[in-house]
Formats: structure tokens, C-alpha cells, sequence
């Protein structure tokens, strides 16, 4: 997506359809006013059709892929291991479930502000945010105030502040950000003393957020903290990377346990979705991983994140792969596991996927 628009040709890449197609079913919509027509605009010597990036939510409700789901919905993004694309996936279902008109809130759970970071709002984190202050005319002092300033978990913990103020709009109108701040490390320990120290999150945030938004995804650092098991605890869905990598195996056969008695001490009836990820599309070894777990693991999705540079170039600019390069495979990879991840989630977790998964380890 440039900036503020999309062209239509980047849309139907987008939803995965032929340009003619969409062209009639955009028509028919407008013709009926059920969607705003597009705008044509010059480039450079030939002309395009595209919507403003406010009106895409709309349009996306329409032609896109994601649909509204029946109930508020809150997701975990949880494994036991770094640099899986926890949070790669976690923005991607953000920032396209946001762009299909439904209205989300991430919570960043993780003390190194990979999401705030992510999503652009965190200039506790991002460098050049910080670097584009100072050229202001900020000085550090004032930066350092105005970094102060940024409220967070720890600050609505302590009753500081109202849940409204410590919310954060984005660059895209339906998707919000509770950040993280350094105190979640404190946060984290002062919920270890409390007494039902594991429903603070689901009672103090998650509840209160599905009255005002359709989706709440929490990006979770690799360990078994309080803030994850809080995180867990108020969860409908846990969304869980599966690397395909040779030493992932033992990680993944502890990690799987570990859920299932910690599952059951807790009486959970949270919906575990396994995604491969990072497996080298041309590499047999990675691609017979995926496999292995195909064919073991329960719960897991047909598509997966491969390992690439388009991803990582998203990534670093903060967006989907889809908006990034809609025409490309492995962007199309991605929407075809949101549509397996978003049939899950709008049909009310009916599809033949357990809470416990029966891999059997020979
Ligand atoms: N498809 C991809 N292939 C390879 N690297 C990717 C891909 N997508 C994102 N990345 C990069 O991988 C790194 C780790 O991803 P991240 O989502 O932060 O992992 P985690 O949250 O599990 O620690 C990030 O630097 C990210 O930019
Ligand atoms: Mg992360």
C-alpha cells in the first residue's frame, strides 16, 4: 500500500482474487451504495483506481477474506522460543483483521516492546522516532519526559490511570495498542501477590476490552511468566509458532506438555492453533519437518510463515506482508493461513481442532 491509498490491483492481490472479477462485484457494491466509490487518481503518465486506506475497512468487509467474529475473541501469540514470529504473526493478523473492519486491540505482554515497536507507537523503542524528535528540536531532557509519559499495564495496575489512557491509537482507524512499558517487569512481579494471581489480565483488561473491540491479541515474551499465564488464562485462542527446525522438536514436545498440565490445572478450555513457520521452501529438511508435524500435531494449520525476505522486509516497516506485497507467493501463503486462522476464530472454534494435542513421540 502506498502511504494512504491502495489501487485496485493491489486489492485484488490482496484477497486473492482476478482483477476482472472484483472489478464487477466492486461495481455491483457501489452501484447499490453499500461501499464508497473508488478515486482515480494520476500516475505519473497513466491513471489508477484506488481507495483512500480509511475506506478500505469497508470495502474489506465486503471482497475480503476475514470475517466479523460472532463474539469477542481473545488470542494468546505464545511459544517458549524467540524469533519464531510470535510477534510477525500476531501484527499480521493485526493489522489485516484491523483492515477487514474489525476493531482490535493488541496488548504488548512482552518487556523487550517488540509490539510497540511493531506498530510504530513505541518511542520508548524505536530509534528513528527518537532520532526524528531530536531533529525537532527536542532536547533529551524533553525526550526523556515525553517517554516518561507513556502510560502502560503497571500504571492501570496501581489505579494511575483509567484502561481508556493507557490505549493507543495506530496508523490504521480500527486497530489499537495497549504498549509496553519498562514497569511490566514490575507489574509482572507484583501480580505473583496477589490473590487469584492469575485472572488480573482477564479480569481487569480482557474483559472490559471485548465490550469495545472484536479482537484482543496478546504478543507474549518465550517464557512461562505471570504476564503469560495471565494472558493464557483470559484467552479464547492460543496462536502458537511451530518452527520447523531440527533442534525445535524437544522444545515443542516440552512446551506441548507443559500447556496440557497447565491446562488442566487451571480447568482451560483454551483452542491451541499451531503455525509452522520459518521452514525454507526449497530445503527438504525444513519442508519434512513441516510434515512430521502435519502429520503428529493437532491443531496445526495447513499454511504457514516460510522463511524469507519479503516477511522480514515487512517487518521492518511495520506492516503485513499482505500490504507489502500482496503479489507475491508468500504473501498469499499468509492470507490463505488469516483465512484458515479467521474461519477459526468466526465460527465460533468449531473446526475439528483440540485443546490438547495427541502428537505421539516415537
Ligand atoms: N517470514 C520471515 N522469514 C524470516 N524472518 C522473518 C520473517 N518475518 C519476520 N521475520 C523477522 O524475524 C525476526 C523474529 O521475528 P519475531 O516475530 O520478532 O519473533 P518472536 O516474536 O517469536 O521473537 C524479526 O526480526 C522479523 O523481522
Ligand atoms: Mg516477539
Amino acid at each position: 500500500m502506498s502511504d494512504q491509498k491502495m489501487s485496485l490491483k493491489k486489492l485484488a492481490d490482496f484477497v486473492g482474487s482476478d482483477y476482472q472479477l472484483l472489478l464487477v462485484k466492486l461495481d455491483e457494491l457501489i452501484e447499490h451504495k453499500i461501499i464508497p466509490p473508488y478515486q482515480k487518481i494520476k500516475q505519473g503518465v497513466s491513471w489508477q483506481n484506488v481507495y483512500s486506506k480509511d475506506e478500505l475497512p469497508l470495502v474489506l468487509s465486503k471482497v475480503g477474506f476475514l470475517k466479523k467474529t460472532k463474539r469477542p475473541m481473545a488470542v494468546t501469540v505464545f511459544t517458549t522460543k524467540g524469533g519464531v514470529l510470535k510477534t510477525t504473526l500476531g501484527l499480521n493478523l493485526a493489522r489485516v483483521a484491523a483492515l477487514h473492519g474489525l476493531s482490535v486491540c493488541v496488548v504488548g505482554l512482552d518487556m523487550q516492546g517488540d509490539m510497540t515497536n511493531a506498530l510504530g507507537a513505541g518511542i520508548n523503542c524505536d530509534d528513528q522516532a527518537q532520532e526524528e524528535m531530536l531533529a525537532k528540536g527536542m532536547n533529551i531532557n524533553q525526550l526523556a519526559n515525553k517517554i516518561d509519559s507513556n502510560k502502560g499495564l503497571y500504571d492501570y495496575y496501581k489505579g494511575d490511570v483509567k484502561i481508556d489512557d493507557i490505549i493507543q491509537s495506530t496508523d490504521l482507524e480500527n486497530l489499537f495498542l495497549i504498549p509496553e512499558t519498562p514497569e511490566l517487569v514490575a507489574l509482572n512481579d507484583h501480580l505473583g501477590n496477589l490473590n487469584r494471581r492469575e485472572y488480573w489480565l482477564s479480569e481487569k483488561i480482557i474483559r472490559p476490552l471485548k465490550t469495545h473491540f472484536d479482537l484482543i491479541i496478546m504478543d507474549c515474551s518465550p517464557n512461562w511468566n505471570r504476564l503469560t499465564t495471565n494472558a493464557l488464562v483470559g484467552s479464547d485462542v492460543l496462536l502458537s509458532p511451530l518452527e520447523c527446525k531440527i533442534n525445535n522438536f524437544r522444545n515443542y514436545k516440552e512446551f506441548s506438555q507443559f500447556l496440557r498440565e497447565f491446562q488442566r490445572d487451571m480447568n482451560l478450555a483454551l483452542k491451541t492453533i499451531f503455525v509452522p513457520t520459518r521452514f525454507v521452501t526449497n530445503r527438504r529438511l525444513g519442508l519434512e519437518i513441516k510434515k512430521w508435524y502435519e502429520e503428529n500435531v493437532s491443531g496445526i494449520t495447513k499454511f504457514g510463515v516460510p522463511e524469507c525476505v519479503l516477511g522480514e522486509e515487512a517487518s521492518a516497516l511495520n506492516i503485513s506482508v499482505l500490504e507489502h506485497a500482496p503479489n507475491k507467493l508468500q504473501a498469499q501463503e499468509m492470507r490463505l493461513l488469516l483465512t484458515e486462522i479467521g474461519s477459526f476464530l468466526t465460527d465460533g472454534l468449531s473446526l475439528e481442532i483440540s485443546s490438547t494435542d495427541q502428537a505421539q513421540w516415537s
